[in-house]
């Protein structure tokens, strides 16, 4: 006798015939993707305590420590006191994320349940796809620029945070803080070129290496890309909190709870 095959969609949200703990990728998400949210959206409201060292009012004697979240420096005397300048910068690398291949996959399970995970049912009956106000996703690869643009000025950070006033001129030295801003554009680096629309950008859409200019060069920085973009989740979630803790660690020096210990 033939029996009737059932879709988990059919039974309805959240029924599946999984017995494994698919629930814990989708919450830990939630968890981790909320909690940035909110903490990112607090130091932006914060607007203080963002940036010590020489050149500004806060521990004149240190080296440059500048948060990623107000990177660059934007100093407007016309900007209003209740417009913190890291709004007008973390739309960028925001939008980058927000439209992140992986990202999407990801708050899509972990906010919509749309589905929660494979196999699992999901509140609506028919797939749409992206479309309608979805279709901003399109947008990843021009957010990819701005990407570019400010793994520059992070990197330019770095070089400040070496550093240190001495007399009337400038010595080098690395701290911990040194450190913690590195830390940052690396895994923001590795991020960022393990990205799906870089990788498209170097040779995705060349369909003979042989018949193009600079087709070797560009058939070996293509694969290393693709090596590199196995492993976009992790760098995905590694850059994510390396931002925030970058972020935080300049708080606390800004702030004098503690203080940046000069390593040489
Ligand atoms: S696909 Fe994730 S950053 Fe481009």
């Amino acid at each position: 006798m033939a029996s009737e095959t059932v879709s988990p969609r059919e039974y309805g949200l959240g029924k599946t015939h999984r017995h494994d703990n698919w629930w814990v990728g989708p919450m830990a998400t939630a968890i981790g993707l909320g909690g940035f949210g909110v903490y990112a959206t607090f130091r932006a409201i914060y607007n203080a305590e963002y940036v010590v060292g020489h050149g500004t009012q806060t521990l004149p004697e240190s080296a440059y420590l500048l948060s990623p979240f107000y990177s660059p420096l934007l100093v407007f005397p016309w900007l209003p006191s209740w417009l913190s300048p890291a709004f007008l910068i973390l739309w960028a690398p925001g939008g980058f994320r927000l439209t992140c291949y992986y990202y999407r996959k990801a708050y899509y399970r972990a906010f919509f349940l749309d589905p929660p995970a494979c196999a699992v049912g999901e509140p609506r009956n028919a797939y749409q796809g992206e479309t309608k106000l979805f279709l901003f996703q399109n947008l990843h690869r021009y957010f990819l620029y701005f990407a570019l643009i400010f793994l520059v000025l992070l990197a330019i950070d770095v070089v400040h945070a070496c550093l240190w006033p001495s007399g009337g001129g400038m010595t080098f030295g690395i701290s911990v803080g040194t450190l913690v801003l590195a830390l940052n554009v690396t895994l923001l680096s590795l991020y960022t070129f393990s990205c799906h629309s870089w990788r498209h950008l170097v040779g995705g859409k060349v369909d003979c290496f042989s018949c193009v200019a600079l087709g070797q060069a560009r058939y070996k920085a293509w694969k290393r890309v693709s090596f590199l973009n196995k492993t976009h989740m992790l760098w995905a979630w590694t850059s994510l909190f390396g931002v925030g803790f970058a972020d935080f660690y300049v708080w606390m020096v800004a702030s004098g709870r503690i203080t940046d210990l000069r390593i040489f």
